[in-house]
């Protein structure tokens, strides 16, 4: 631990990662969706983006790269974290993004702060219950400061009830990783494994938890790295929706909605008896709280918004009528059934199969798509048709339909595949820049590379595994060779259409 961290983890920096939550199209479209006005950038727009605890700022980076007109900035404590940040971003050729070393325990009244302009769209993932009360205070005075009325806040955050039964394994992982000393991703590595021994010595208290179970499998999987952050700070503290709520009011921000599109439509996420319960209530902070019992939400992706408007259902729907959206998948691939938290649902092919074949070549607004003559079902229900294809990944909000691929864009994505191929796994979902889409495509650390190299003109496949031999990436050469044919096959032409190249 170092004297400056205040307990959280410095001593090895974080991974590189890109959450879809974060993405301010997605933001103002969950905030339709719960018909409060919320304005999806437009193509113009000079918005300014702020990230808190940005990492590496990967994220941060790919905004800015899809969004020339955007302002973005990004601010860390972690002085590797921005170096590292600093180095990728000038490398990109990225003139519209500010990196900041600063601590958000004492920003707020920092001259520093003066660079962060008053901001539309706010993101902090992976930060509120993993740093110390002093921390999320000095959040909350620079949110009250920084934030435009209308301004959109997005904050994960590890929640309860779900990490109740869990809260002992994370107390004791931190405590005997500690006992062992050395960098803190060993530490957790000797902390998880004495968990599993408690486990095979049935422990009650930790054999019992369902989600203990459920964590430990998870863990198997994780980098040491991430697990450091996750499992070793100090202050880590999960909270209810309820204490974020009561925190971010000192900003002037109200709970509005999840940014898991999905989770904001009651019918997918609970029960007929869940839902009667939940609709005793009309405030939405108890409403949220009776749904956190119903199903295991162990991170939440929150939105707060400073100066919710309400909207009638009219507005709301004009508004999503209006949004144009690229499909993320073959349309032969557009799956009947979708994984929800209530249980799986079924898509009615009658309905969703004309509206996937429309989108085969680009995007189309979602108010004509519900305008195809020969589509059976709801043509008044933009909302479901948004939340369903966006909210299961099927497809994205596309900002500047009718714009070719940006340089600015394209060569990030170039710096991006070159980075991440020396330190990720090649199945590692990360995103590609498209100015057409205002965002990220979401895209695998494979998907990247064969893009660069089709780029480079060595997209044949005798290409592409003559480069992976090179570049030691082969252990089943059948496999990669396969694997390496479906991405030239079907995701080259999707990252096409999105206007990533
Ligand atoms: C789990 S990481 C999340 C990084 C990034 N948001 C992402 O999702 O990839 C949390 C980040 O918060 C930063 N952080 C922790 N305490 C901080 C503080 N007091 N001031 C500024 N940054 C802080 C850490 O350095 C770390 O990069």
């Amino acid at each position: 631990m170092s004297a400056w961290g205040s307990g959280y983890v410095t001593d090895i920096p974080y991974t590189t990662g890109w959450y879809r939550q974060q993405s301010p199209s997605i933001m103002a479209l969950a905030c339709l969706l719960c018909g409060v006005a919320a304005s999806m950038p437009a193509a113009d727009d000079a918005v300014s983006y702020l990230e808190l605890g940005c990492g590496h700022g990967f994220g941060a980076m790919l905004l800015a790269a899809s969004n020339p007109e955007w302002r973005v900035t990004a601010v860390d404590y972690n002085p590797a974290h921005i170096a590292a940040a600093r180095e990728w971003a000038a490398e990109a050729g990225l003139a519209n993004i500010t990196f900041l070393e600063a601590d958000l325990t004492t920003l707020a009244e920092d001259a520093a702060a003066q660079a962060i302009p008053q901001t539309d769209f706010v993101s902090m993932h992976g930060v509120w219950t993993w740093v110390p009360p002093a921390v999320q205070q000095g959040i909350v005075r620079l949110l009250r400061d920084k934030v435009r009325p209308g301004g959109v806040v997005h904050v994960s955050y590890n929640a309860l009830p779900a990490w109740g039964s869990a809260l002992g394994m994370a107390r004791i992982l931190r405590l005997v990783g500690r006992q062992h000393g050395g960098r803190s991703d060993r530490q957790a590595s000797e902390g998880f494994k004495f968990v599993r021994e408690m486990i095979e010595a049935e422990a009650v208290q930790l054999n019992r938890s369902e989600i203990v179970k459920v964590l430990l499998e998870k863990l198997e999987e994780l980098p040491g790295i991430y697990l450091a952050h996750e499992y070793m700070n100090d202050a880590w503290a999960p909270c209810f929706i309820s204490d974020v709520a009561q925190a971010l009011s000192g900003a002037k921000l109200e709970w509005v909605a999840s940014a898991n599109l999905i989770e904001n439509f009651p019918e997918l996420t609970l029960s007929q008896e869940q839902r009667a319960l939940v609709n005793r209530f009309d405030d939405p902070l108890l409403r949220e709280l009776i749904k956190d019992h119903c199903i295991d939400r162990l991170l939440r992706h929150d939105l707060f918004v400073r100066g919710a408007r309400r909207i009638s259902p009219y507005q709301r729907d004009a508004a999503l009528m209006a949004l144009p959206i690229s499909l993320n998948i073959r349309p032969q691939d557009m799956p009947l059934e979708a994984e929800m938290p209530a249980g799986r649902a079924a898509l009615n092919p009658k309905f969703y199969r004309p509206i996937v074949a429309a989108l085969t070549d680009g995007p189309r607004r979602i108010g004509d798509l519900l305008q195809i003559p020969e589509l059976e079902g709801k043509r008044d229900n933009p909302a479901e048709l948004a939340g369903i294809l966006i909210g299961s990944e099927l497809a994205e909000p596309v900002l500047r339909p009718d714009q070719s691929p940006s340089s600015t864009a394209q060569n990030f994505n170039r710096v991006a595949a070159r980075r991440l191929i020396r330190s990720e796994p090649m199945s590692r979902p990360m995103g590609l820049a498209s100015y057409r889409l205002g965002g990220a495509m979401p895209a695998s650390v494979l998907d990247m590379v064969v893009l660069d190299r089709t780029l480079e003109g060595g997209g044949s496949l005798d290409d592409l595994m003559q480069f992976f031999h090179a570049a030691n990436a082969v252990t089943d050469a059948e496999k990669l060779r396969a694997v390496l044919a479906t991405c030239v096959e079907n995701r080259l032409p999707r990252l096409r259409l999105s206007g990533v190249w």
